[in-house]
């Protein structure tokens, strides 16, 4: 029994990397860090609705109590408006949580944690995830706005 077990666990895994292959879908750990400087915000707005919105609020007001884990421990979605801390983080940052979800993105840097950020990689590809990032971004004050260019910006020249 564990033999089969094991024997279809392989070659669903074998399915899934033709799947890719064929189709030319990029696997969800190639990212790039750079916002295009070409975006659509309408279809990054449209898109936000579409993906998004049911858990960071339709106005990005986030879940109530954000800053508290609920009883599976993970953290209700924060905001993406000026009162949360999305603007906080660089480009890096923003699209590596959008395209792998929160565990992966975190794990990348050695940090274990369960999320319940979903990755969304799969579902769409760099340009419209940096349309939504690029729609967050334009809701947001002037101030909150350099502040995470000039974060942006550091964590370029470092890297
Ligand atoms: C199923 C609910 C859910 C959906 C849908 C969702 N998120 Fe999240 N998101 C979360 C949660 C929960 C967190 C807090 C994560 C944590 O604790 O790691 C989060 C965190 C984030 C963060 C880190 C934010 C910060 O302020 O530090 C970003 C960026 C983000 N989400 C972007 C998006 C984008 C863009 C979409 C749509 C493409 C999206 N999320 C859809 C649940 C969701």
């Amino acid at each position: 029994m564990l033999r089969y077990l094991i024997a279809g666990g392989a070659i669903a895994a074998a399915a899934a990397a033709v799947a890719w292959w064929v189709t030319g879908q990029k696997p969800p750990s190639v990212t790039s860090f750079r916002q295009p400087a070409a975006v659509d915000l309408a279809r990054g707005e449209a898109l936000y609705g579409e993906y998004c919105s049911s858990c960071h609020g339709a106005d990005l007001q986030g879940q109530p109590d954000w800053r508290t884990a609920g009883a599976d421990g993970r953290l209700p979605a924060p905001p993406h408006d000026e009162t949360g801390h999305t603007w906080h983080h660089p480009d890096r940052v923003l699209f590596d949580y959008t395209a792998l979800g929160g565990k992966e993105a975190l794990a990348k840097d050695g940090i274990e944690f369960d999320s319940g950020m979903p990755g969304f990689g799969e579902a769409l590809d760099d340009q419209d995830i940096w349309n939504i990032i690029a729609f967050i971004k334009s809701t947001w004050p002037e101030r909150q706005r350099n502040v995470q260019a000039e974060r942006t910006a550091a964590d370029l020249a470092g890297s």
